[in-house]
């Protein structure tokens, strides 16, 4: 497959992505609606969902040497949703809530959480095994869930833009700046944790007050 001239076979091949992101867009956001109705704390704060663009799909099989074949099985975030949290406790509330579905299978689950990588990013990731019905039949796919905290998903968002103006050379100074910036917002995580049985005292009083 061409990135540019063969757009009718990327377009086949994607197909069954997008399915599935718009399918687990709809049910983690259900997730975060049935919280609201039972009137709870949603560990959910928002989710995000999008295929990966065809350019970035190619430039990632060039960087790892994977043949077109292989492209599925090792591209694993051609489909990507991201389940942003308010406090690093609910992300792993969030991950078992994924574990303990029955409509898809894990395949993989990454804790850079725990241990932030090089960069400083910090992130919960589990890729499924996700059935998508097709007109041929069922197709699994592989899907990436990214889980975050609101902080870490300001510092990722922020790292990827730079990485993108610079092509991925950030130079020195700025990368260090970013690794402090990540040890800044884990400890404001750390710190809204502490908080947060006020924090959510004082959202239990505004949402009395509105009824
Ligand atoms: P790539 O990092 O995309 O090559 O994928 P991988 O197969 O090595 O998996 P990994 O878990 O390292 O990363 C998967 C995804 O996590 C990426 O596509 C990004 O969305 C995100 N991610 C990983 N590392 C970083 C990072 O240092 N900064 C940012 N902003 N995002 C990252
Ligand atoms: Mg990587």
């Amino acid at each position: 497959m061409e990135s540019g001239g063969n757009t009718l076979k990327w377009d086949i091949f994607l197909a069954p992505y997008s399915q599935a992101v718009d399918e687990l867009k709809i049910k983690l956001k259900g997730m975060r609606k049935q919280f609201d109705y039972e009137s709870r704390h949603s560990p959910i704060e928002f989710v995000t969902g999008r295929v990966k663009p065809i350019t970035s799909i190619v430039d990632k099989a060039k960087r790892r040497e994977i043949p077109i074949p292989k492209i599925e099985e090792e591209v694993q975030d051609i489909a990507g949703l991201r389940v942003v949290c308010p406090f690093v406790d609910d992300i792993y509330e969030v991950v078992e809530m994924i574990r303990a579905r029955q409509d898809f299978e894990i395949a993989e689950e990454k804790d850079y959480i725990e241990k932030n990588k090089e960069s400083g990013y910090r992130s919960y990731h589990v890729i499924i095994r996700y059935p998508v019905e097709t007109i041929h039949g069922e197709r699994k796919i592989l899907a990436e869930i990214q889980i975050r905290t609101l902080a870490m998903n300001f510092w990722a968002i922020n790292e990827h833009s730079l990485n993108y103006k610079y092509s991925g050379q950030i130079p020195e100074d700025v990368t260090t700046r970013l690794r402090n910036a990540a040890e800044a917002a884990f400890r404001l995580d750390e710190e809204m944790s502490k908080i947060r049985q006020e924090i959510r005292e004082a959202q239990e009083y505004f949402r009395r007050t509105k009824e």
